[in-house]
This record gives structure tokens, C-alpha cells and sequence, in this order.
């Protein structure tokens, strides 16, 4: 039989499959979201959950997505129907196909307004506006900014551009040539900020906080947002790694390499909130300050440091890199949908969905001043985006995906597609995703309603 390929091309090798899933899940949520999360829920018990969603729910997950889009090589929603269809089941398994797109559209309007935050500090880091900042200072730049709609505006237009053109270029041409240069480059950059973090005399005070397991201090609504951000930050539950998966080349063993996305991620993430955790202690700022967290400590960090200006400015560009390439991948599923469906020209694709986000993170950003009354269930437009999609449909999706590879898919293609090494390895993932998974995260679900 000769081997399906997708019409939207494929990775050049496993390494470079390894690379776009990593910068598609390593971004915003890395870096920006954990860090104020972790300081918003009180520490170490969170970041304990979190891991163990990971662990248990995350990489299970992972599994089944790159499989699913690698069997059916297509997007998200016809993979699903494909693979339902060559298990005797119903084609209805798309919808969830099409929840994940609505996230994705839904997720990157936020997403682009924060990155658009990134723009910003790249430019104020530079120009040495930021140098010998104070803690208060740092605070009221912030607050400067989101009270800003047309610089706001500016810079999410900006970013959206720059997310449209990369995915117009198509799968090798534009993703994966951003990707091969600037993901190795936030890796260095992020050790140098672990570097000053760890000479600061914050840092013990900030290793105890991420690792010091409180459990007086969870709440299941802690718990509830470990389990969406596990889904966040990998990436899953909305047809992404699905998408990136259904162009990833046959003989590539799927074990190892979700392994090393999933670590890579991991590692990013508790790098970054021991680079930051130990800002905020050493100059007696609060953990819990939300999401101007990284806004607020890290130019002041800068500020102090030998040579802050420059690396302050190469930190700030690596961030927007990262939160680039994952910007990236919320638009694909959808751009890949409406090729394949709609018989859409990618650019055509691409600029249509490129406006619809533009125009809701409009909203977004006026969450921060000209729209800051208009509430939904007491949330501004910016935080019930975020909520809804990392805490409910992020993780529905999640069950979903589980509950179809598990149950609906057939075992022989499972096996045949993950092709572990050994029968146990596979037994304990189909356990894993048939009960553990979906029963955990429902769990969760139900606790907080
Ligand atoms: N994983 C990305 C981050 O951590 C965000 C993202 C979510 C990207 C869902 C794609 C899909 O920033």
C-alpha cells in the first residue's frame, strides 16, 4: 500500500516534528501563564497537581492526538471522522473536531493582545526606558499600558500579521523554518535569567514556594485550573498537536517523541518560575499579582542586572518567539480545515480566520479600559475567554479525545499507530486513557459546578 500523505506537506524528520510540537506547546502559557498561576494559587500543592496531570492525563492525551492525525493525515475534524468511519462508528466524533477550532479562534484572541504586551517590553527594554526601574515603577508601566487601546492595538495587530503570514507559508516553508532557529535560542536565554534568579537572595524564598507542598492552600478550584493548564500548555484537547501530528513522517516511533515534547515543556515552565519566583521575592513583590506578574518583576530584575538592557531586550524577543510559533499552531487546525473542506487557497484560509481572531481580540483589549464594565458572569471579555477555553472546553475536548481513542477507535490501530515496544507499555496507556483520564478530569468537573 503506498503511504497517505497530507496535501498540506510533511516534517522533514522526527527532530523537526519534535520542534514545532515543542514550540507550539512551549509559549505564553510557559512563561507568562504558570509563573502567575502557580503565585495566584499558593505555590507548591499546585504545582505538584499540575505535574501530575501531566503525567497522568497530559502525555495519555498526547499519545492519542498524534496518532489520531497521523493515521488519518488530515485536520482535526476529518481525522476524527475518518478514523470513526474505519472503526464502524459514527461520523458525529468531527464535532469535537469543530469545538476545537472554536477554542483555538477563541484562545488566540487573548493570546495575541498578551504577546502583543511581549511587542511591547521588547521596545521599552531597548530603548532603555525600563533601566533602574523601581518595583512601583514597573507596576505603573503596566498599568499604563492596558489603560493604552491604541498601543494595545497596534501591537496585536502587529502580532496577528506576523502569525498570519508564517502560516500562509504552510507547513515547511513557514512553520518549520521559524521554528529550527528560535526555539534553541529560548532554551540559552532562559538558563541565563535561571542563572541571575539563582544569585539573587530571593531564591531560596522562591524554590520553597514552587516546591514546598501546602495543601492547606488548594482549593478545587486550584485543582480545576492544574488540570486546564496541563491541557493549555501541551497543547492539547483542541486538534493542535492532532494537526501537527497528521504531518509527521510514518516511521517515527510516537512514544519517545511525545516524551520529549512533554518534558521539554515541563522543564520550560518550572525554569521560568525559577527565574521569576526569585525576582519577586528578593524585591518584596507579590506572587499572587496576577497576569502582570512577568510584566512587573522582570524589568525590574533587568534593571539591576549587569547588562540588563541588552539581555532584558534578547529575553523579551525570545518570549514573543515563543509565543509566536504557538500562536502559530492555534491557527492551523482551522487554516487546514478550510483547505481541505472549503477546497480554500491557504492565504485565503488564512487572512479570513486572521480577521475573525483580530477582530475578537479587539474585545479582549478593551477588557483593560473602554470595555472594562462589560462583564460575563462577573469576568471581563479577556478573562471569560481564557477561563472558558483553558477550564472547560480545553479539558472537554480532552474527554473527548480520550473516550474516542479509547472506546471507539479500534484497538488494532491504536497498537498498530503507537507501535510501543511493549504489549504491557500499551496496555497500560489503554487503561490510562479509557478510565484514568477521562475519569479524573470529569472528576474535577463535577467537584467545581
Ligand atoms: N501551549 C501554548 C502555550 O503554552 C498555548 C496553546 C494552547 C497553543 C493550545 C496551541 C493550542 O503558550
Amino acid at each position: 500500500m503506498q503511504e497517505k500523505k497530507s496535501i498540506h506537506g510533511s516534517w522533514a524528520s522526527r527532530w523537526i516534528f519534535i520542534l514545532a510540537a515543542t514550540g507550539s506547546a512551549v509559549g505564553l502559557g510557559n512563561i507568562w501563564k504558570f509563573p502567575y498561576i502557580t503565585g495566584e494559587n499558593g505555590g507548591g500543592a499546585f504545582v505538584l497537581v499540575y505535574l501530575l496531570c501531566i503525567a497522568l492525563v497530559g502525555i495519555p492525551i498526547m499519545l492519542a492526538e498524534v496518532f489520531i492525525g497521523r493515521r488519518a493525515r488530515q485536520s482535526p475534524y476529518n481525522a476524527l471522522q475518518e478514523l470513526a468511519e474505519e472503526s464502524g462508528k459514527s461520523k458525529n466524533w468531527g464535532l469535537i473536531g469543530l469545538m476545537g477550532m472554536l477554542a483555538g479562534v477563541m484562545i488566540l484572541s487573548f493570546y495575541s493582545v498578551v504577546a502583543g504586551w511581549v511587542l511591547q517590553y521588547i521596545v521599552s527594554t531597548a530603548n532603555g526606558s525600563l533601566n533602574d526601574i523601581t518595583s512601583e515603577q514597573a507596576g505603573a508601566v503596566f498599568s499604563g499600558l492596558l489603560a493604552d487601546p491604541s498601543t494595545l492595538l497596534m501591537w496585536h495587530s502587529i502580532f496577528m500579521i506576523m502569525v498570519v503570514v508564517v502560516v500562509i507559508g504552510g507547513v515547511n516553508a513557514g512553520i518549520e523554518r521559524a521554528t529550527r532557529i528560535m526555539m534553541p535560542a529560548l532554551f540559552i536565554l532562559l538558563f541565563v535569567l535561571f542563572g541571575y534568579g539563582m544569585s539573587t537572595d530571593g531564591f531560596e524564598a522562591g524554590w520553597d514556594f514552587m516546591f514546598d507542598f501546602d495543601f492547606s492552600k488548594l482549593t478545587w478550584d486550584s485543582v480545576l485550573v492544574a488540570v486546564g493548564h496541563s491541557f493549555f500548555t501541551l497543547s492539547l484537547g483542541m486538534g493542535t498537536i492532532m494537526a501537527y501530528g497528521s504531518y509527521m513522517p510514518k516511521r517515527a516511533s510516537i512514544g519517545s517523541t511525545v516524551l520529549a515534547i512533554g518534558f521539554l515543556d515541563t522543564l520550560v515552565a518550572l525554569v521560568a518560575g525559577l527565574a521569576i519566583f526569585p525576582i519577586i521575592f528578593s524585591n518584596g513583590m507579590d506572587p499572587a499579582a496576577g497576569p502582570g506578574l512577568m510584566f512587573v518583576s522582570l524589568p525590574v530584575a533587568f534593571g539591576q542586572m549587569a547588562g540588563g538592557q541588552f539581555f532584558g531586550t534578547l529575553f523579551f524577543i525570545l518570549i514573543g518567539v515563543a509565543a509566536w510559533t504557538s500562536a502559530i499552531s492555534l491557527l492551523e487546525p482551522t487554516v487546514a480545515f478550510l483547505v481541505e473542506r472549503m477546497g480554500m487557497k491557504r492565504s485565503t484560509a488564512s487572512i479570513s480566520i486572521g480577521i475573525v481572531v483580530w477582530a475578537v481580540g479587539i474585545l479582549c483589549l478593551g477588557s483593560f479600559n473602554f470595555m472594562s464594565d462589560v462583564t460575563i458572569f462577573g469576568k471581563n471579555i479577556f478573562d471569560t475567554l481564557d477561563y472558558a477555553t483553558a477550564n472547560i472546553m480545553l479539558p472537554l475536548g480532552g474527554i473527548f479525545i480520550a473516550l474516542f481513542a479509547g472506546w471507539t477507535v479500534k484497538q488494532k490501530i491504536a497498537a498498530d499507530e503507537l507501535n510501543f515496544k511493549s504489549e504491557s507499555l500499551f496496555k497500560l496507556w489503554l487503561f490510562v486513557i479509557k478510565f484514568i483520564a477521562p475519569v479524573a478530569v470529569a472528576i474535577v468537573f463535577v467537584l467545581n459546578l
